[in-house]
């Protein structure tokens, strides 16, 4: 019977073409007869992965309230207990399947309890196969473009008592106004795009992400305005590749466009994730040059300082265009600060290969990197690539980089030393409750003694100290917004 259950297809995936069409679109409402379902029990989200998870964990939540659920003080009590999972690299989906593994004597004592995994590993082929054959104890298992559908499925389990699964690899469209419990009354993750349609070789999230496709610019702004009238300070725009906002839209130079639109609703901090190297442009850069509230601080992914590995990814840049495009901000915005992700040990890298990746993070000393070593993923080209490099050697290269990663965010972190920034206060600090924890415009970490400063306070803060990967401070009271 479980042979029944339509599994995504990687391979359908892999054959879509770049369309320049519209996605369809369409309203949330949550039936009548669903809303009462939760009363009485609790939920619990664990999210794993990128901002795009953490905004969907939002909408989860937002739809379990509105179905009358609470949510559960401690998760391993809840009634619902659900996984939304991440794909990108193999430790992260090895993790999810143990956690999920350590459910089954909870199920066998709480047969009522209900497991629910969704997220980028529900559309993964393999995955979901493992799970239907060897993990009965997970009873809903939704991909990435079925969130509208979560309580509808849920409903029927808590009906009939059967398993779940819907998991379709289809391109994606958009579902407007669902509900969402933001995790941060101050700050807001907002969708401007999903999907990507880049498919670098070793990149698993076109196939769990479906096509790219941009939401209309008026909801952006709508939701960022209403964020804001509700208090909000700062929102991130969130996206796979943000520079390709509106192509399907027909709009030209859409994302320069959306940029000067979200920064008229006034709100103090615009932020925007992902950037990539390919699509960005001029009209972009004078933007966020022209506008005060858009954060002079930009993530631009290089993965790789080799041209020959660049093009076996199939990232459509090369070191020249990327070192380009990051004097051309530095000349025109001097104060941005800049962070970016690297792959080491893709497959055939040579040492000199390595070295040229090493030489550009020379050239650009970052503030920050997220460094990973490759990992290959089921059904992607780079899966079949020969990888003779050994683990070893791999390990060694992500130390190096990490060693000079490190020392270059530590010396730009000492010039803030002496200097008064302002910071957006997130409160307490995971280790002293008696020092805030909050970011500065350029996005730095900052820790700071002050007395009474609450979250969500925009405060100067003067720096005393800098470390590797924060800052530490004395907030200039008196002086909060
Ligand atoms: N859309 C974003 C990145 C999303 S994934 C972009 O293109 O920049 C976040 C990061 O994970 C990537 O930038 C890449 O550095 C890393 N990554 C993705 N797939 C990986 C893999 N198979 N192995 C190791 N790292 C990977
Ligand atoms: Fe993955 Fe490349 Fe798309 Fe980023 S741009 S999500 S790395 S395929
Ligand atoms: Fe992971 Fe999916 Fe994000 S694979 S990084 S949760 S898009």
């Amino acid at each position: 019977m479980e042979n029944n259950y339509k599994l995504p297809d990687q391979n359908a995936a892999r054959m879509r073409r770049s369309r320049n069409r519209e996605a369809e679109q369409s309203e949330y409402s949550m039936p009548e007869t669903l809303r009462q379902c939760g009363k009485g029990r609790t939920y619990a989200i664990r999210t794993y992965g990128c901002q795009a998870n953490v905004r969907d964990s939002e909408t989860i939540a937002g739809l379990l309230e509105q179905m009358s659920f609470t949510r559960a003080e401690n998760d391993t009590e809840a009634d619902v207990l659900v996984f939304n999972t991440c794909a990108v690299r193999r430790n992260a989906e090895e993790h999810v399947l143990g956690e999920i593994g350590n459910l089954k004597p909870l199920k066998l004592q709480h047969p009522d309890r209900i497991f629910a995994l969704c997220g980028c590993m529900a559309q993964e082929e393999g995955i979901v196969d493992l799970l239907l054959k060897k993990y009965p104890q997970v009873d809903i298992i939704f991909g990435t473009h079925n969130l509208d559908r979560f309580p509808q499925m849920l409903a029927q389990h808590l009906q009939e008592g059967r398993r779940q699964v819907q998991v379709d690899s289809i391109e994606g469209n958009i579902i407007e106004g669902m509900p969402a419990m933001r995790s941060r009354r101050f700050k807001a993750f907002v969708n401007i795009m999903y999907g990507c349609d880049k498919f670098c070789t070793y990149c698993i999230v076109p196939y769990t992400r479906g096509r790219e496709r941009s939401r209309r610019l008026q909801n952006i702004v709508d939701e960022i305005r209403e964020f804001k009238a509700s208090g909000g300070k700062e929102v991130a725009l969130l996206g796979q590749n943000v520079n390709a906002y509106g192509k399907d839209l027909q709009m030209k130079d859409g994302f320069s466009t959306l940029l000067d639109k979200c920064a008229d609703t006034g709100i103090d901090r615009i932020r925007f994730y992902t950037s990539h190297p390919r699509d960005y442009t001029s009209a972009a850069i004078d933007v966020m040059a022209a506008r005060p509230n858009i954060m002079k601080a930009l993530h631009l992914p290089v993965q790789s300082g080799s041209d020959e590995i660049l093009r076996r990814m199939n990232r459509g840049y090369t070191r020249a265009h990327y070192l380009s495009l990051y004097d051309d901000m530095r000349s025109r915005i001097p104060d941005i600060t800049f962070s970016t992700d690297i792959i080491v040990g893709f497959p055939g890298e040579t040492d000199a290969q390595f070295e040229e990746t090493l030489s550009l993070v020379d050239h650009c000393q970052f503030d920050q990197a997220f460094t990973f070593i490759y990992s290959p993923r089921e059904g992607t080209p780079a899966a079949s690539m020969k990888d003779d490099i050994p683990e070893e050697v791999k390990k060694e290269r992500l130390e190096i980089l990490n060693e000079k990663v490190a020392g270059y965010a530590r010396i730009r972190n000492e010039q803030y030393v002496g200097k008064t920034v302002s910071v957006l206060c997130d409160g307490p600090s995971k280790k002293n409750e008696r020092i805030m924890a909050g970011y500065t415009e350029d996005n730095k970490l900052v820790n700071f003694k002050a007395v009474s400063v609450k979250e969500g306070d925009i405060v100067p803060v003067k720096i005393t100290e800098a470390r590797s990967f924060s800052l530490n401070g004395e907030a200039e009271e008196g002086d909060v917004h």
